[in-house]
């Protein structure tokens, strides 16, 4: 029997039972609002041994962030779908990166148009075991930015990441690997692509969803975890001074899942590998490193 499944490829949402599509050989309208001004949503999924990741979790979430742009609502059902047919026809890899978006679609259709990417997932292993260095970066406005100003979206998973990626590149300036964001009135916020959780003893806290950050659906996994150990996981608003006196900082993400902070602006700060491990053994099934 030949194996007819593909690398990375995409599955369009309007093509019906048509089938997923090779990403070379994909493409989108050059006058679709997603090209044009970034107008649209997306979401990131990992997928382990060909199961997806939170998956209810980030399909609420796109909904949520297509309610804060005022786009339709997307047919969650139908993307859920697309997703399982275009990891069933890649071919199987221990770890895929499954990327849903949802654009305005062509200007001035009022059609929104959406896709699926399935991607081979990117070796995190070093990451989640020796950790990362991170620098803190300003974000350039207050804490109370989602209640001052609602406009700017935030808390909405947008397609505009212009500004993560040129942080993230920040960073590699910086002799980093990442950023954790913190706001003018020095509260720690988010990761470019990342949630925080920061661990003193045995309390583990995460900055709180209003603070215009996105709600992370590897934190909420993680936390989950860590309550069935019997810790107390925590919102709350934290500072800088808070990160320097952790006992272990990590950052929280689909696709690299938890990956431990093992040095904060230039500071060392201890891995807890073993703990690591273990939280992604019993939240997400990931193979312990050897
Ligand atoms: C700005 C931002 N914050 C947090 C996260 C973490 O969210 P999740 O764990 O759902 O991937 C992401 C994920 O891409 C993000 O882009």
């Amino acid at each position: 029997m030949v194996d007819e499944r593909m690398g990375d490829l995409v599955v369009f949402l309007d093509e019906g039972a048509s089938g997923p599509v090779p990403l070379p050989d994909a493409s989108i309208n050059v006058a679709d609002l997603a090209v044009t001004r970034g107008d649209g949503i997306f979401e990131s999924i990992g997928v382990i041994d060909g199961r997806f990741i939170e998956l209810d979790r980030h399909l609420a979430r796109l909904e949520h962030s297509a309610n804060l742009l005022d786009l339709p609502r997307p047919d969650t059902a139908a993307f859920a779908a697309a997703a399982r047919r275009g990891v069933a026809a890649h071919t199987s890899e221990p770890e895929l990166l499954v990327k849903l978006f949802f654009s305005r679609g062509i200007e001035g259709t009022g059609t929104p148009s959406g896709w699926v990417e399935v991607l081979t997932g990117d070796d995190h292993s070093a990451a989640r075991s020796t950790g990362i260095r991170v620098v803190t970066l300003d974000r350039g406005y207050r804490h109370d930015i989602a209640q001052t100003s609602p406009w700017l979206l935030q808390g909405a998973k947008t397609l505009s990441y212009a500004l993560n990626k040129a942080a993230l590149r920040e960073a590699a300036r910086r002799h980093a690997d990442d950023v954790i964001f913190v706001s003018t009135d020095d509260v720690v916020l988010e990761g470019p692509t990342s949630n925080v959780l920061v661990r003193h003893d045995d309390l583990f806290r995460t900055p709180r969803t209003d603070l215009g950050i996105l709600a992370g659906t590897t934190q909420a996994a993680v936390f989950e975890t860590l309550a069935s150990r019997g810790f107390e996981a925590v919102e709350a608003a934290l500072s800088v001074a808070d990160l320097a006196s952790a006992d272990a900082v990590w950052l929280l993400s689909s696709g690299r899942l938890v990956a431990p902070v093992r040095e904060l602006d230039g500071q060392s700060l201890t891995v807890d590998r073993d703990f690591t491990a273990g939280l992604l053994t019993e939240t997400f099934g990931v193979p312990a490193i050897p």
